[in-house]
């Protein structure tokens, strides 16, 4: 128990640090519908994992996060620092739809309501632009503790309208992050955490595919060790629902600390929501899925415990 007390007291910046250099996982799971905080909260306690609970604009306009603060508020009901912390996933500056958004207001919003940290979406804008939007929100977020993440590349699937198959996408590695640019924008920024392209791809938001299964993506791990070795800093993988275990498990080894996870959980609470009326089996399919996430996908069962460890 002293060793927990010891994770609950240490920041963000501190856990994300110890999770990158002894290469143990922090999922973050998105909160696309409320009830959905409390069924994270009691499975990681119940795991003795650590993972972040993160929401997006999309969960909120596509789906029922309702907004930054209802997520908040049912963090402060349910949330255990020993086991998690609030991330604000995607404020993009271009949205799905191309349309330009009000992304200062947004993280103002996030860094006044107590968010442990924030993400910035600058990877539609040109890289020099990234960049520079980047660089304001580190500048203003750690003034104020909060750590942030930027993604750089193009980790697709947001956008409305069918994507160019997937083996085609992986094969091209078109979109993926390019060492050396990741470099430069680690460099300049001083950003916390960067997301990052490298054969992972986001699940759909919008139209018929929100529902369907999502490609069992591959990644790039030679692509990804290039980044890793001119970045040292954690990277993020975006579009975690339905990689290829053995990916998984080889990006965690060479830079992966974070992995977003959005589809799976939100249609597993949306399955068993849909099919009965009843939150109450929504959490449950959801339960089940995050325990099966976390024993035997990931293998981080006990993280609380091994980062609690090394800190
Ligand atoms: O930011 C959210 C994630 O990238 C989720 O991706 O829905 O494909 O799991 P996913
Ligand atoms: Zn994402």
């Amino acid at each position: 128990m002293e060793t927990l007390e010891k994770l609950a007291r240490a920041s963000l910046q501190e856990i994300m640090k110890v999770a990158f250099r002894e290469h143990i996982l922090i999922p973050a799971f998105n909160v696309a519908y409320l009830p959905m905080v409390e069924t994270i909260v009691e499975t990681l306690k119940e795991c003795r994992t650590f993972a972040l609970l993160e929401v997006s604009r999309p969960d909120i306009t596509r789906f029922g996060a309702e907004s930054f603060q209802a997520v908040k508020r049912e963090y402060e009901r349910f949330g255990d620092p020993s086991f998690t912390r609030l991330h604000q996933d995607h404020v993009p500056v271009i949205d799905e739809e191309g349309k330009r958004v009000d992304w200062a207001s947004f993280i103002e919003e996030a860094l006044n309501l107590g968010y442990h940290s924030v993400m910035i979406d600058g990877s539609r804008l040109p890289l020099a632009e990234n960049i520079a939007v980047t660089r304001e929100v580190v500048e203003k977020a750690h003034r104020r503790g909060v750590c942030v993440e930027a993604e750089l590349g193009a980790v697709l699937g947001h956008e409305a309208g069918p994507l160019p198959p997937y083996e085609e996408l992986f094969r091209s590695g078109k979109g993926f992050t390019d060492p050396g640019e990741a470099q430069r924008f680690v460099r300049e920024t001083g950003v916390d955490w960067l997301s990052v392209a490298v054969g992972n791809i986001h699940g759909a938001i919008s139209g018929v595919a929100k529902d369907q299964k999502k490609v069992e993506a591959r990644l790039n791990i030679e692509h990804l060790i290039k980044i890793r070795e001119l970045t040292n800093v954690p990277l993020v993988l975006h579009g975690g629902s339905g990689i290829q275990k053995e990916y998984v498990l080889q990006a965690i080894q060479n830079g992966i600390t974070k992995i977003n996870v959005g589809t799976e959980i939100r249609q597993a609470y949306e399955q068993g929501w849909r099919e009965s009326g009843e939150i109450r089996k929504g959490q449950r399919m959801l339960r089940e899925r995050l325990q099966e996430l976390i024993e035997e996908y990931y293998e981080i069962k006990g993280s609380a415990l091994r980062l609690a460890a090394k800190l």
